[in-house]
């Protein structure tokens, strides 16, 4: 087994909470283990312009309740190129670099396979970090449990002011091609209705539970709806609705990158702690091309062609226990 003796980590991709409380894991864990580790700014866009810097224990202080990321992140085009790989291979290997703890989503992973098949000398590892949830080998990925959090603070104020006005309101949520957010979020706030990418969305059985709803005395209604929901978001189901229901008053809230910001729960710092350990120790068993994640409190590793390949399967139980609940 080669000896690793230089580290380097990123991240990459969109931001998220919990992102630097990873960082201090995997600075300090090598450290713990006696290698020298590097931070590379603006992910694979920084490892091509050599955008390299030591870290030490001091350099990842007082960050662990910081969203955002201190090492910046980006997402680079030029790193698909074949010439972006030679160049972010030849820096990495100029700083004696031998292994990667690369933090980031899909993208970062697709990027990291292909780099990985060209260059098999620097060993990669993955930390899953996205607002998403959406990587197969993980239940959780880092920045999930915050956005849900910031996502039912809004819709628990959101639905003050629905209930005075009379109003029905849909609310959007990111997730890319993955409703996890909206479904997750709109349970713990007791959302009316989810509307998700993985699931054809009935847009008549919405229009009569909402006329039911009114029959009950209901007189407010809160629709979560997943951006990449397949009628194109909360403006398009919403004027469908008004279309439907001319008397109802209705209105949109688009939340965007509200969802990315913020200081880290518990959750997530906790995994963070977890997933930057265990990424530094794989590396150092030999371990590489893997994401580490953690299923059913268990550390996880899963390749990154088998991570990236299909999206992590929604829990269907949570719409099914919304539909009772939202009655
Ligand atoms: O992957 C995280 C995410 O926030 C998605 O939910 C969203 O679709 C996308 O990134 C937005 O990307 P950007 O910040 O580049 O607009």
């Amino acid at each position: 087994m080669d000896k690793i003796e230089r580290l380097a980590v990123f991240t990459s991709g969109g931001d998220a909470p919990g992102m630097n409380a990873c960082i201090r894991a995997v600075v300090r864990t090598a450290l713990f283990n006696n290698l020298r580790v590097y931070g590379v700014l603006r992910g694979y866009q920084g490892m091509i312009e050599d955008e390299f810097k030591p870290l030490t224990s001091r350099s990842v202080s007082n960050i662990i309740q910081r969203g955002g990321t201190i090492l910046k992140a980006a997402r680079s085009a030029d790193f698909m190129t074949a010439e972006g790989m030679q160049k972010a291979w030849q820096n990495l290997k100029s700083h004696q670099i031998d292994a990667v703890v690369a933090i980031g989503g899909d993208g970062t992973f697709k990027g990291a396979e292909a780099f990985c098949s060209l260059y098999p000398d620097i060993k990669i590892i993955g930390i899953p970090g996205t607002i998403d949830n959406d990587l197969s080998g993980t239940d959780f990925t880092l920045g999930f449990d915050t956005a849900i959090n910031t996502v039912i603070e809004a819709l628990d104020k959101i639905r003050d002011t629905a209930a005075s006005h009379d109003r029905c309101f849909f609310i959007e949520v990111m997730g890319r091609d993955s409703g996890c957010i909206a479904l997750w979020s709109g349970v713990a706030g007791g959302a009316e209705e989810i509307l998700l990418p993985e699931k054809v969305s009935d847009l008549e059985a919405l229009v009569a539970k909402l006329e039911e709803g009114k029959k009950n005395n209901k007189s407010s209604s809160i629709i979560l709806v997943a951006e990449g929901e397949k009628n194109g978001g909360a403006q398009e189901v919403a004027a469908h609705l008004k279309r439907m229901l001319p008397h109802y008053d209705t209105k949109v809230t688009v939340l965007g990158h509200v969802q990315r910001g913020g200081s880290p729960t518990a959750h997530d710092r906790i995994l963070a702690a977890k997933l930057g350990v265990w990424a530094v120790e794989a590396l150092l068993q030999g371990k590489n091309r893997q994401m580490i994640g953690i299923q059913r409190g268990e550390m996880a590793l899963t390749p990154f062609s088998m991570a990236t390949r299909q999206q992590q399967p929604l829990d269907m139980e949570l719409f099914r226990i919304n539909q009772i609940l939202s009655t």
